[in-house]
């Protein structure tokens, strides 16, 4: 009875305490990629996954790059059968602010269902249970039904330029396979997964504005010289239109991919409660494009945010200082068929077109990555629909997300394949936030869930 994999489940169910041993070992490296002074560990990261895939009987290799190191990973004994390439990220993202955390960031704390960490569920959490799910069938039956690689980086937190050009380099040929799994995404809900058909691109920006040669007393100067910050405020102030939400770069929407008429069907009919999502978020009202719902908003709609500002005063009290210089990190969400670069351009010559007399003003492009939208149909999509029902008892929802994976546009555009997008994460796991998440038996159907869909995908002619 191949088909149930009841004898999979069992030897997960008989080991799964031990999976989160090592789950635990793994997210106690602090791989963060951002951070130059954390390379060894993201380094020792990529080791371990060599270890646990090597243990599991796969042929491993640690691949260097001008980056943080690729894990490739294969098991190719199931001729004739189809090819399943997994993919996720082995690095984190920084954990300040480390007084916001109740417990240390690196050390898994359990607290019930819950393991907190950095990294628990983005990524490590979630992809690691790829390589349980692997590990547990070949222990238990010494072969799979399908054939298995892996390619696991350690630069998706900051710009995954590594990754990106080793797959356009391979051109498909060692990363051949027949569909993409990648679990680093949520479920609509708890009890209700979901399959992901959209994530969200990205134009990653940074403004800099540059005045008089020092710090200058607002008295003796104020009125007489362009104040920085007051022309960054001025810029930042017509990104956007306040009362419409529309974004007010000319030609920004010219290739919006609309809703369809489906989608804002099939959105709508999820249960969405706005007054408990205000309340969860500590607001009062939501914010955004107007004609459009929070829903289609998130998931479906380009948005624009300002991630920080520098520059000025920031200590306690009151300082009258106008700035010589300050600065602003901001990024655009995109949909496809938007393009990255075409996006940043048309930013910089908005940013350019506003700035205020008497400063200088530079816009820099920072990173950038292409939305992707995939099929959600097809064998493939059955075989990871029902893997996922099998284990939740209940049918995924179609939905869209608001993340970027960058990765998963190059894998489409090199690779041709279907791509399955089924996160085991939840919405209130808190990823590059502190007191991230994730859910141990979410862990564990995870795992499940990937036993299942490689008997699954075994059947697939
Ligand atoms: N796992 C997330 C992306 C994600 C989040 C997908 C939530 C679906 C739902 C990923 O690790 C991430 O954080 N991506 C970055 C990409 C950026 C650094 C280019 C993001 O979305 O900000
Ligand atoms: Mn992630
Ligand atoms: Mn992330």
């Amino acid at each position: 009875m191949a088909l149930e994999s009841t004898d999979v489940l069992a030897r997960i169910d008989a080991e799964k305490e031990t999976y989160l041993e090592e789950l635990k070992d793994y997210i106690r490296i602090p791989s963060i990629s951002t951070d130059p002074e954390y390379a060894a560990e993201v380094s020792r990261a990529a080791d371990f996954l060599v270890g646990k895939l090597r243990e599991a009987g796969l042929t491993v290799e640690k691949i260097a790059t001008q980056g943080h190191p690729l894990v490739y990973a294969e098991w190719l004994g199931a001729p004739g059968k189809p090819t399943v390439l997994f993919y996720g990220h082995y690095d984190v993202q920084p954990a300040d602010p480390l007084s916001e955390w109740k417990n240390p960031p690196f050390e898994p704390t359990v607290e019930g269902d819950k393991l907190y960490a950095r990294g628990a569920t983005d990524d490590k959490g979630q992809s690691f249970a790829h390589v349980k799910g692997v590990a547990a069938m070949l222990k238990e039956r010494g072969s799979l039904p399908v054939n298995v690689k892996f390619l696991v980086e350690g630069e998706e937190e900051s710009g995954g330029e590594s990754i990106d050009r080793y797959v356009r380099e391979d051109g498909g040929k060692r990363l051949a396979c027949d569909c993409l799994v990648i679990s680093d995404s949520s479920m609509y809900a708890p009890g209700q997964p979901s399959l992901v058909y959209g994530l969200k691109g990205l134009a990653y920006m940074e403004i800099k504005v540059t005045g008089p040669a020092r710090d200058l007393h607002s008295g003796t100067y104020g009125g007489g010289v362009a104040n920085p910050l007051n022309a960054l405020g001025h810029i930042i102030a017509q990104l956007q239109d306040r009362e419409t939400g529309k974004i007010q770069i000319p030609g920004f929407y010219d290739d919006v991919r609309p809703l369809e008429a489906w989608e804002r069907e099939e959105f709508a009919q999820l249960p969405f409660d706005e007054k408990e999502y205000c309340a969860e978020l500590g607001l009062t009202e939501t914010w955004g494009e107007q004609g459009y719902t929070v829903r289609e908003r998130t998931w479906a709609r380009p948005t624009c945010d300002v991630h920080g500002l520098y520059g000025g005063y920031q200590a306690k009290g009151a300082k009258t200082v106008l700035p010589s210089w300050c600065g602003a990190k901001v990024s655009m969400r995109l949909v496809p068929d938007q393009n990255p670069e075409k996006i940043a351009r048309l930013f910089e010559d908005y940013v350019r077109s506003i700035a205020p007399h008497g400063v200088k003003v530079e816009v820099e492009y920072l990173h950038g990555g292409q939305a992707v939208g995939v099929s959600t149909e097809g064998p493939f999509v059955e075989a990871a629909m029902a893997a996922m029902e099998d284990v939740w008892g209940k049918r995924p929802v179609r939905v869209r997300e608001g993340g970027s994976i960058p990765i998963v546009a190059t894998f489409s555009d090199v690779l041709r394949v279907p791509v399955l997008l089924l996160g085991f994460g939840l919405n209130d796991d808190a990823l590059h936030s502190p007191n991230e998440k994730f859910n141990i038996s979410h862990f564990y159907n995870g795992i499940r869930a990937i036993a299942r869909l490689l008997d699954r995908v075994g059947e697939v002619r």
